[in-house]
């Protein structure tokens, strides 16, 4: 009787518009996994595996089966006994979790080493995300291209971001014009920040920031390393 009643929610569950709760209750640790989830389904996809048991998955990404089976419950009812998990369903439903169904349009700010590596970097297009622009204050650079983006001067992001819907601005400038970019951005109507200059930026409340600091995992490895020669 209880077995039937399971096959009857996972029918629901997995009905085509009602596939999680709420994304909004998922919990930060959950969604911060959620890129790495998408990775590996991915990887499986791309090898036709359409089905995974959590015990193998597990084994793939080095979390545990009961981690895995905890952070899916989250979003619907992929697994079923028996069974395992529908790679492709699962991989759809973390896709439009994290927003990956969306195109966004982004500029970045600072168009040196970083910014021009970030700009070279074709996959993120993949996911939806534009490069519009780079902007930068150095004239050597104002005017030239990144794979037929241009540079523009720092005094016209103003404008064009009243003529381009920016959903996203990329700081790649030194720590000390930062803050400043970034009042810029917000004041224009920018609403999320991708951060990689080493600074705490303060932004209106509804601005949401995501800081990037390779220099933390790299000194993890480091700890690591060391620990390892004691
Ligand atoms: P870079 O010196 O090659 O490039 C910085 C660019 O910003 C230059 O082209 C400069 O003209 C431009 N710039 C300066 N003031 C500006 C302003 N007010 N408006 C617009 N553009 C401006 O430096 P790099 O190596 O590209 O590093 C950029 C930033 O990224 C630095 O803050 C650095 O600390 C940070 N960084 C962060 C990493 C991370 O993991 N988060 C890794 C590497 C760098």
């Amino acid at each position: 009787m209880i077995e039937n009643y399971n096959k009857i929610e996972i029918k629901i569950i997995m009905g085509d518009d009602c596939m999680a709760k709420n994304h909004k209750d998922i919990s930060m640790a959950v969604i911060r996994r959620l890129p790495k989830y998408h990775r590996y389904l991915k990887e499986l996809l791309d090898r036709e595996v359409y089905r995974i048991s959590s015990k193998e998955l597990s084994l793939m990404m080095g979390f545990t089966a009961s981690q895995i089976r905890q952070d899916l419950n989250n979003f619907g009812g992929f697994g079923q006994q028996g069974y395992g998990y529908n790679v492709e369903e699962l991989y759809k439903e973390i896709q439009k979790i994290l927003g990956l169904t969306t195109n966004y349009n982004t500029v970045i700010i600072g168009s040196g080493n970083l910014g021009q590596a970030i700009a070279n970097y074709t996959n993120f297009q993949r996911f939806g995300f534009k490069l519009m622009a780079l902007f930068d204050t150095n004239p050597k650079l104002i005017g030239m291209k990144i794979r037929d983006v241009p540079i523009f001067d720092i005094d016209e992001l103003q404008e064009f971001i009243d003529e381009n819907k920016i959903d996203i601005g990329i700081i790649c400038t030194p720590k000390e014009f930062a803050q400043d970019i970034a009042n810029k951005l917000t004041k224009a109507g920018v609403s999320a920040i991708w951060n990689f200059a080493p600074i705490d930026l303060k932004v209106p409340e509804d601005v949401i920031i995501e800081n990037v600091h390779l220099s933390d995992s790299l000194f993890i490895l480091s700890y690591l390393l060391s620990n390892q020669e004691e």
